[in-house]
């Protein structure tokens, strides 16, 4: 076993995983799938369309040449595909094929795929084996880790879903070559959250070589994506169904990030350009607060201008978005769980934020 591109394992109650993250190393998916127990079975390999035709006939002649019979089915996702139809359509296909529960499942996609082909595989024949192969920045740092997987109801995202662990979640930078800059760019914000939440050191690295590390080009950026990446991972195996407040601090810069993505009907604002706002608002609130100075507030600001990531935001009433906070999923007995900054590299949550801080802190990201 090759521990080069091991970028954390993460325990959890159905088993432990290992993330592999590394650039152009397709040639050790067939070790880590037999390492995870799936030597010997059949692969199902469900890529989303925008992977279709290459990098999926890439990735199925390299399974079928590391010993594993695979059969492929594409197909179109996106926000709006996340529904149970797309759900269905694949359960069909599976049904077709007669995939049995002793076979496995691999997602080839972004955090929509991943969500959906999870949850189908938590669901066919009472829950098939499945691995993640994450193919956006986003996906790569957040979503493909911890389980979460979902589909959306008309009246709201991920109404319905489980936590359901793969078995493997691989990592390969080889299929970033073909995503748009603004989604790169959007994927960015999750990993310098984790930094701001959790590890100082990682923020300096951010901070310093911005250059290097945002092209996604080359070994070192590899490296720091990983530690971006064990950090998720080390919060899932510490609060695996989001019991404590661990896992909560996830959401920094999410209270406010998705309330802008619903006012501008997610579709003005990718996810990681919101929660980039959304973090502005909320080191406001922490400097309001007394819990950081201005000069972290303005450092946080930089770097996210370096990734060019947004920092300010026009175009959406005051009024609205303290109305889509107050109605915000996450909140616990009616009031809002604020994840704020209590130093770099440590966050900390508040029931306690007025809403004169509140509006205060988001009038000061307005244009
Ligand atoms: N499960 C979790 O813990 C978790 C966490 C965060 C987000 N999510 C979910 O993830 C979803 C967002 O995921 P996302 O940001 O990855 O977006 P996405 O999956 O919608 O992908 C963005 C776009 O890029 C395309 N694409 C994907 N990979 C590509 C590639 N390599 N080259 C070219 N195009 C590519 C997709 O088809 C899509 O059009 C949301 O539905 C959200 O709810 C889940
Ligand atoms: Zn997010």
């Amino acid at each position: 076993m090759n521990d080069k591109f091991l970028a954390a394992k993460v325990n959890t109650s159905q088993g432990d995983y290992r993330v592999i993250v590394g650039k152009s190393i397709l040639d050790t998916l067939g070790s880590e799938l037999e390492n995870a127990n799936l030597k010997n079975k059949r692969c199902f390999l469900i890529s989303d369309k925008s992977m279709f035709p290459k990098k999926t006939k890439q990735l199925h002649e390299s399974l079928e040449s590391q010993g594993f019979i695979t059969n492929s089915f594409s197909i179109e996702f996106s926000e709006e595909l996340k529904s149970l139809e797309t759900v269905t359509k694949i359960y069909n296909w599976l049904a077709d094929m007669k995939a049995e529960r002793k076979d496995f499942i691999i997602s080839l996609g972004g955090g929509v795929a991943g969500d959906i082909i999870g949850f189908v595989a938590s669901t066919y024949l009472r829950g098939m084996p499945f691995v993640q192969i994450p193919t956006t920045l986003a996906a790569m740092t957040d979503a493909a880790i911890g389980g979460k997987v979902a589909y959306n109801l008309p009246v709201g995202k991920n109404l319905v879903g489980a936590f359901y662990q793969p078995k493997l979640v691989f990592e390969d930078l080889d299929f970033l070559d073909s995503l748009p800059e603004r989604e790169k760019t959007s994927g960015w914000a999750e990993a310098i959250k984790h930094s701001l939440i959790l590890d100082q050191d990682l923020f300096e690295e951010f901070y310093k070589n911005h250059d290097q590390i945002y092209k996604l080009d080359n070994e070192y950026s590899a490296e720091i994506l990983k530690r971006s990446v064990a950090i998720k991972a080390k919060i899932v195996s510490n609060d695996e169904f989001e019991t404590g407040d661990e896992r909560i601090k996830l959401n920094y810069g999410h209270t406010v990030g998705h309330a802008i993505e619903k006012i501008s009907n997610y579709s003005e604002y990718l996810h990681g350009e919101a929660v980039s706002i959304g973090m502005m608002v909320a080191a406001n609130i922490s400097l309001r607060m007394g819990l950081i100075n201005k000069d972290l507030v303005n450092r946080q600001e930089e770097i996210l201008k370096s990734y060019n990531l947004p920092v300010k935001l026009s175009g959406i009433a005051l009024e609205d978005i303290l109305e889509a906070v107050k109605m915000d999923k996450k909140n616990v007995g009616g009031r809002v769980k604020w994840v704020l900054l209590e130093s770099l590299g440590k966050a900390t949550i508040s029931q306690e934020v007025s809403e004169d801080i509140i509006s205060e802190s988001i009038l000061e990201v307005m244009n």
